[in-house]
């Protein structure tokens, strides 16, 4: 991303104390849950009503954000385990999460700050002076949060949504507990990484002592705004066929839940799974070869067979052998609705960079030793699951040529409930069921 022309000037240590100052008493005026956001002119970095204007996106509303939101440069996902000791404390946890995130949309403090040296430190400051960035946090229940090891800690047991399943499976997962499952999860999605760290930040502080982290995992966006179809770490433009999140009757009819899914109406499953991609071995395949995996070219982004990048998939082309133009298994086949019974996800990933790891790889050169950590952290949302990630990605995975380079090594499936109502909670309404 390239997003240094709109940066604020970061504030000097004298400002820091000043806007400080000024935030403690902007804040200390409203302390209502739920009400205070948005009306209290230079909270945190003096300029936050101005910023909040063009640059947040709204918490309260219908649905969540982070999910038909444009999608930001940035992601910062966490999933947490719950250790709450009865179901009040899990209640508390949400109503604090979610007056904490109505806050940090609007580029505020996670609480209203203190100059008391002795007061409690309500937030790490590293967002100070940053307006919002577009930031938006979106939470899911994982299974766990139901049922965990056969018991019922909350009371909830009931009221899991059947399209809450355990996912089965996948051939060639390599998933690892340590970045697998979660009771809860966010979703922090901003376009300045270090404004969607401090919200997470925030979050797991307030989460003790009745959430734990997980597992998380940072992603990053090519910087082409709403311009041009992002590309991943492959350099192929990815998004380019996707639910289209300025379609409100595709939403409805893939991503948002309606009324068959009871407290879960307006809400949407979640699938996060963090996909490692042998980039070297990939970076070795010529770029024909790329393109029969991908089953687009790589330049314009076009289906092969096609000139442009929005053309159609043509899957009944052959070439002058009889051979498909797209292969049997190339992932855009695989992915394409035609081949799917029409149904369809919202795909929103992230591609990640955790440095360098040492790894054996398990297809040719089969070299051992140091390589990229890296890959795409793979997001999608749909109104169920069963007939979303699971009906799509399990022909990929047992057909899909891009396979000899990808393999899942986490993740996770969370419920995410409707957004809040102004004063209310996240997940309000399951809690109100059971
Ligand atoms: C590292 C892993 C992956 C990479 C690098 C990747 C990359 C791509 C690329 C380059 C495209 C073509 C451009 C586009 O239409 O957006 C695409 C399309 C697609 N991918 Fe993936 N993908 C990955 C994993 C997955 C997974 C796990 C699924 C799960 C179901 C998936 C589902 C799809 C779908 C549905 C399409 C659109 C197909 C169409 O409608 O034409 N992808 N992907």
């Amino acid at each position: 991303m390239n997003d240094e022309s709109d940066h604020p000037r970061q504030p000097g240590r004298r400002q820091f104390l000043t806007t400080a100052a000024l935030a403690a008493a902007a804040t200390a005026v409203g302390s209502a849950p739920g009400a205070q956001a948005a009306k209290a002119p230079g909270d945190k970095t003096g300029h936050a009503a101005a910023a909040a204007g063009g640059d947040a996106e709204p918490f309260w509303g219908t649905h969540q954000g982070g999910i038909a939101t444009r999608q930001q440069g940035h992601v910062y996902f966490a999933s947490f385990d719950v250790v709450a000791e009865n179901r009040d404390q899990v209640i508390a946890l949400l109503r604090a999460w979610t007056d904490a995130a109505a806050r940090l949309a609007q580029g505020q403090t996670a609480a209203a700050l203190t100059e008391d040296p002795a007061g409690e430190p309500l937030d790490s400051g590293e967002a100070l002076g940053l307006p919002p960035r577009r930031l938006t946090l979106t939470f899911g229940f994982g299974p766990g949060l139901f049922i965990k090891d056969n018991v019922d800690r909350y009371g909830l047991a009931q009221h899991r949504p059947e399209a809450l399943i355990d996912l089965p499976r996948f051939n060639g997962d390599q998933l690892v507990a340590e970045r697998t499952g979660g009771d809860l999860c966010v979703q922090a999605c901003a376009d300045d990484p270090q404004v969607a760290f401090h919200a997470v930040r925030q979050l797991a502080r307030l989460a003790y002592p009745a959430a734990k982290m997980r597992w998380a995992q940072t992603g990053f966006l090519a910087g082409f705004g709403n311009k041009e179809t992002p590309r991943n770490l492959m350099g192929f433009k990815d998004g380019t066929m996707n639910v289209a999140v300025d379609d409100p009757a595709a939403l409805e009819q893939f991503v948002w839940v309606g009324e068959e899914g009871g407290w879960m109406k307006h809400g949407s499953y979640m699938v996060a799974r963090p996909i490692r991609i042998a980039l070297e071995h990939w970076d070795r395949m010529k770029l024909a070869f790329q393109e029969q995996v991908v089953g687009r070219h790589k330049l314009s982004g076009a289906p092969l067979g096609g000139q442009h990048e929005k053309d159609d998939l043509n899957l009944d082309a052959n070439d002058a052998d009889g051979n498909p133009l797209i292969p049997e298994n190339a992932h855009a086949r695989l992915g394409a609705p035609a081949s799917n019974d029409g149904a369809q996800i919202l795909r929103r990933g992230y591609s990640y960079d955790n440095g360098l790891s040492f790894v054996a790889e398990r297809w040719p050169p089969w070299r051992q030793g140091m390589e990229f950590d890296a890959g795409l952290m793979f997001f999608c949302y749909q109104r169920d699951p069963r007939t979303g990630f699971v009906k799509v990605f399990d022909k990929m995975s047992k057909f899909d040529m891009m396979n000899q380079f990808v393999t899942h090594i986490g993740g996770g499936l969370f419920a995410c409930p409707a957004g809040a109502a102004e004063g209310g909670y996240i997940g309000q309404a399951l809690f109100e069921s059971a």
